[in-house]
């Protein structure tokens, strides 16, 4: 009875094996914690023998220090994963498949990079790195060509990151409301560290590991002083003791105002000696805890957080006092230029670009201008910001925001490595053609999209921005394409329907969004406050340019904001040839046409529409394009487990019905305007104005 009991378990559990290898996703839950490490097994058995041979001994010189160990359990668990059985670890090289080991004989690799190469029989691959991060990097790398079935064959990589600083921003308080968060609440537990470390911490770890991030800022911009006190800061030394095996520093956001709220001083004004003092203490205090604590981000005078201008100095003045507090320990300091200022009525695109320019050469040495990739903030489509190029005397940190709070936030399907390309592959001009944003730029932040969820994100397709961030901070010249192929077979299937069906999803999601929210140029026409679903209308808030309205200045003469010499001569912020490409309305690219002119509702567009008619057409097109989506989607249903499927289905559900609402309420809006109908080939809206105008939102989450 006994035999044949343990008969029936073996032929079961082969059958299992079977399945698994046959059709991995079936009878297999998955809820999107692994991320893009999922290290599915390798189907194709003579891939897997291969991969084997290479891979299935692995020599590693050193797995003493806590990088090598890191790397050691890594692909321990990868590579069994993948190939089905355990590895075997060597001590010396000979016979290895995989040798891996740091060399002092390529300095061009530097402090991260790494080399990849395999042998003239492509019997055995060495990885070689200065520095045991470099090796960590270099073994996700490798296992990301697994995970992607690359065949490991005449192997030569040589990488290293483009970029030194390689951030996340987190907006997280220490309440664990993430502002603008749309992904539950925040991961870091402030209440039960440092005694409690969550295995979250560490798979966090390995995420940005590897894809290459390099530093993390724990805290909200819009900064908590509490933060800095010796038990938060017992916290912070957790998380970094966590991370530093990864390569990760950790980053704060400091208070200006915190020598008042937590040292009891009168002021913060940065050249009181006393102040100076004061953050000289507390950083000494940090460093003593983290000794390699990356450093400060700063927001100073923008939406009601102080700063120096609140005692008559400028954000040099604020920026070098906490710049020299740092120095001694090779701290930086990353100070935001998302200001805008209460009192100037100037064109709010203008403002950061005012402030800052003339403050190019008076930072410190470790002082880093921290600027949104628009003028704005974050919108579906934006300009570059001008500053990019214009401060040449000082490194520039380009920050995205990954979280979506203007793309659709935790619901819509928005991949975001399109338009961070779009900025980064701008050409400013500065120094001649081809002097693109990226050559501007020292280092790469994403406002972070991550929090407690299950599955980090969301939406199981917003892990593929973080993804894109990382891998884009490493490699700006990376196209949005290649980046989308490789997430995709690691995270979802290498089946090439999977790969091929998804690719088109999430190359067109962006161009999508523009065309349901605001097309030809349209911005921040979107809800108060929290900012969900449109709010063409929105003319109640305090300041004009919270509003709506000031945005777009529809009228009966036409819609569009004029920043050309006639109108608030923005464009004079850009290189004249940057400026060029936008000056006139009858050559300016449709993308950004609104926002750089007020034009006619008939103004004769490049298609031979009328802006109307090419409104009209836009707003359909971008429902139209989520329908195809939806239907691509679905035709996945076969290659892709069941409850990420139905998520991604569910969700394209919503974004659907909203993309509906989005065309609705804006052209029923706009048509008072322009006083023409909605062409007849398209959809009636289901509601009038009024209806769309009455919809009401409390508790749309993320709101700051
Ligand atoms: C936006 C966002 C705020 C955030 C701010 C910032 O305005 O809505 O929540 O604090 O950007 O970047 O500082």
């Amino acid at each position: 009875m006994k035999a044949i009991f343990t008969s029936g378990k073996i032929i079961c559990l082969w059958a299992i094996f079977l399945i698994q290898f046959i059709h991995p996703s079936a009878g297999k839950a998955e809820n999107g914690y692994q991320l893009w490490l999922r290290y599915a097994p390798v189907e194709d058995i003579s891939l897997r023998n291969q991969y084997l041979r290479q891979t299935g001994t692995v020599y590693l010189a050193d797995s003493t220090s806590p990088t090598l160990a890191v790397l050691k359990e890594e692909l321990t668990q990868a590579l069994s994963r993948m190939l089905g059985k355990p590895i075997t670890f060597v001590n010396q090289p000979d016979g290895a498949g995989l040798i891996i080991r740091t060399t002092s004989a390529n300095a061009s690799l530097g402090s991260e990079g790494f080399q990849l190469q395999s042998n003239a029989t492509n019997t055995a691959i060495t990885l070689s790195a200065q520095t045991d991060i470099g090796l960590l990097y270099g073994g996700f790398h490798l296992l990301r060509l697994m995970q992607t079935r690359q065949p490991l064959i005449q192997l030569n990589i040589h990488s290293t990151p483009k970029l030194a600083l390689r951030l996340l921003n987190h907006w997280d308080n220490l309440n664990r409301y993430v502002e603008r968060g749309y992904a539950g609440i925040s991961i870091f537990n402030w209440h039960t560290l440092p005694g409690y470390i969550d295995q979250r911490y560490i798979d966090y770890a390995r995420a940005n590991a590897s894809i290459g991030i390099n530093g993390t800022v724990l805290t909200n911009v819009n900064a908590n002083a509490w933060i800095l006190t010796g038990d938060y800061l017992q916290k912070v030394k957790a998380l970094a003791d966590v991370f530093r095996p990864y390569g990760i520093k950790v980053y704060l956001t400091a208070r200006f105002s915190a020598p008042i709220e937590m040292g009891g001083l009168s002021t913060a004004d940065p050249l009181q000696p006393q102040v100076q003092q004061w953050w000289q203490q507390k950083v000494k205090e940090i460093y003593t805890l983290i000794p390699d604590f990356g450093g400060f981000l700063v927001k100073a005078n923008s939406e009601g957080q102080p700063g120096p201008q609140d005692y008559k100095r400028t954000h040099a003045d604020g920026a070098n006092m906490l710049a020299d507090a740092v120095a001694p320990y090779n701290g930086i300091i990353m100070w935001r230029a998302f200001v805008y200022s209460h009192e100037t009525p100037e064109d709010r695109f203008k403002q950061a670009y005012n402030e800052f320019k003339p403050l190019d050469g008076q930072f410190r040495k470790n002082v880093m201008v921290q600027v949104k990739n628009g003028p704005i903030d974050f919108q579906p489509r934006e300009p570059f910001s001008p500053l990019f190029g214009a401060m040449p005397q000082t490194p520039l940190m380009m920050e995205f925001q990954l979280t979506q709070e203007y793309l659709g936030q935790g619901t819509h399907l928005v991949y975001e490595a399109p338009m961070f390309k779009e900025t980064l592959d701008a050409d400013t001009h500065i120094n001649g053609k081809g002097s693109t944003v990226t050559k501007s730029v020292s280092g790469i932040a994403g406002v972070a999209n991550i929090g407690n969820d299950i599955n980090w994100c969301s939406h199981p397709f917003a892990q593929a921005n973080w993804y894109a961030l990382g891998k884009l901070a490493w490699n700006p010249a990376q196209s949005s394409e290649t980046i989308a192929e490789e997430w995709i077979r690691q995270t979802w299937s290498n089946k090439t329907t999977v790969v091929n069906t998804c690719k088109q999803i999430m190359l067109q999601s962006r161009e999508a969004m523009v065309n349901y929210m605001t097309p030809l140029g349209l911005h921040h026409i979107m809800g108060n406050g929290h900012h969900y679903g449109p709010l063409p209308w929105g003319n109640t808030l305090p300041r004009a340019d919270w509003n709506p309205v000031y945005y777009h200045r529809a009228d009966s003469a036409g819609i569009g904001f004029n920043r050309t010499a006639t109108g608030s001569n923005a464009l004079a912020q850009y290189h004249p040839a940057a400026a060029a490409a936008w000056a006139d309305s009858n050559t300016c690219s449709s993308e950004y046409l609104l926002w750089f002119h007020h034009v006619s509702w008939q103004h004769r567009m490049p298609t031979g529409r009328s802006l109307w008619q090419e409104l009209c057409f836009r707003y359909n097109q971008g429902v139209a394009q989520v329908r195809t989506m939806q239907q691509q989607w679905q035709q996945l249903q076969p290659y892709i487990d069941k409850e990420r499927y139905t998520q991604v289905q569910l969700m394209l559900g919503i974004q659907q019905r909203e993309a509906v609402w989005w065309r609705d309420a804006c052209l029923l809006y706009f048509q008072q305007f322009s006083q023409q109908p909605i062409p007849a080939q398209y959809e009636k809206p289901a509601h009038t104005l009024e209806y769309y105008q009455n919809l009401k939102f409390p508790y749309a989450p993320g709101n700051g």
